[in-house]
């Protein structure tokens, strides 16, 4: 299996859908390689093409304020999305893009190999959880798939639009830090 390393290098020249020829960078992941929880968002937006780095603009900021509230460090988690390229205009992926991309993903888990993965947003969720995936009904539950425990959350973009639903979003980011230090106490 690829590094990390060298995952990200094969990434930085995918052509595999034609989102390489509109992106300013690769937006392959970031965080600690060794993480226990991984969260999995949509595709980078404008700030994260700029900067090669997921979840940098102001969802991020959101998500970032979410995970100081429940004393998560950013820097302990890994954060990467479906699509590792900006669709145009921030529309949502097509089935070939994340088709094109998913293997990427798919070998970050196996290598990283997280205990808890969560989905930002009804894209990922419906791509890495189930195809009926309902975000407003099913946010916060969990659901073991192979060796990882899963959930959804609402996307920080979203709430950015709907700010009452960010006492939903507390309250499941509250869950997923107790999941996970009960997972760390072993
Ligand atoms: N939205 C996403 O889904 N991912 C990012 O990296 C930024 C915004």
């Amino acid at each position: 299996m690829d590094t990390l390393d060298a995952l990200y290098k094969k990434c930085s020249e995918c052509e595999g859908c034609s989102l390489h020829q509109t992106r300013t960078n690769c937006v392959f992941g970031s965080g600690n390689p060794n993480a226990d929880l991984m969260f999995v968002g949509e595709a980078p937006g404008e700030q994260e093409d700029l900067q090669g780095k997921p979840f940098v603009g102001r969802a991020g900021q959101l998500l970032d304020k979410f995970l100081y509230a429940v004393d998560i460090n950013r820097e302990d988690v890994y954060i990467a999305n479906i699509l590792k390229c900006r669709p145009p205009k921030n529309r949502n992926p097509l089935p070939e893009e994340e088709e094109a991309c998913i293997d990427f993903l798919r070998d970050q888990v196996n290598i990283i190999q997280p205990q808890i993965i969560v989905c930002l947003g009804s894209v990922a969720a419906v791509k890495l959880i189930k195809p009926d995936f309902k975000i407003t009904r099913e946010h916060g539950q969990w659901f073991k798939k192979g060796n990882f425990l899963m959930c959804a959350v609402y996307h920080p973009a979203f709430l950015l639009r709907a700010p009452r639903k960010k006492e939903d979003m507390l309250v499941d980011m509250k869950a997923i830090k107790a999941q996970l230090d009960e997972l760390q106490r072993g």
